[in-house]
């Protein structure tokens, strides 16, 4: 069944996961703005959309990214891990290829998702930071053959090139999409606000599952 039936507006809800300074901000800010030093005020949370065309069907992606546990805190932390893996339909769970420590905690992120988002969600692992070759910690191998044992896709990528970030978003939508390959594309905007601000929920709800 086109899993698009009943989700309002086509909107898929996708939320960044990932340790500390793995890039996931600066994904996010690749994608929606194809900018690497874009500044912004981060708030705890914030989203941005951008529209991807799959096989003729417009699909709005919702891209969540939010604070670490470290840097928000225990308790704000809790109290917003619930709203934010509400109705999500995609993850794109982000590990730095120079920093073991990172992909060895895709384990808890996993267990973070287990926990809070149920299990139909499609993961995309993305090993960032490609562009540091040099430096690299994590072979292609070990990676896919983990993504592979979750189920999830695999991407290699960089923020600071752009290399191969398009594929994580437009290799997600596809899956979420039926899995069929993305035609086209365009960019929309960010916003931010704290889970409460902004019109996600209700009647509005991306609800695929
Ligand atoms: P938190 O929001 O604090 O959890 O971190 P984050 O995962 O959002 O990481 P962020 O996007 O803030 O990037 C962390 C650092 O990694 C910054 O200094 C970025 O400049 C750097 N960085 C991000 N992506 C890349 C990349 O592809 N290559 C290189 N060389 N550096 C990157």
């Amino acid at each position: 069944m086109n899993q698009m039936m009943g989700c309002p507006n086509n909107r898929m809800r996708v939320i960044m996961l990932g340790d500390y300074g793995v890039g996931k901000t600066c994904l996010m800010n690749r994608y929606l703005f194809d900018q690497f030093d874009l500044y912004y005020r981060k708030f705890y949370v914030e989203f941005g959309n951008r529209t991807v065309d799959v096989f003729g069907v417009k699909v709005k992606l919702q891209i969540w990214d939010t604070f670490d546990q470290e840097r928000l805190g225990w308790e704000l932390f809790t109290a917003i891990t619930k709203s934010y893996y509400r109705d999500v339909a995609g993850i794109v769970m982000v590990f730095d290829l120079t920093k073991k420590s990172s992909f060895d905690n895709i384990q808890y992120w996993l267990q973070q998702v287990h926990e809070h988002a149920g299990e139909n969600v499609d993961i995309v692992l993305v090993g960032n930071k490609v562009d540091l070759a040099e430096s690299r910690a994590i072979d292609h191998e070990t990676a896919s053959s983990l993504a592979q044992t979750i189920g999830a896709m695999y991407v290699e990528c960089s923020a600071k090139t752009g290399a191969n970030v398009n594929l994580v978003f437009t290799s997600l939508a596809s899956k979420l999409v039926n899995r069929v390959p993305v035609q086209q594309e365009e960019p929309v905007r960010l916003q931010s606000g704290t889970l409460d601000e902004v019109p996600c929920y209700g009647k509005d709800t991306c609800s695929l599952f």
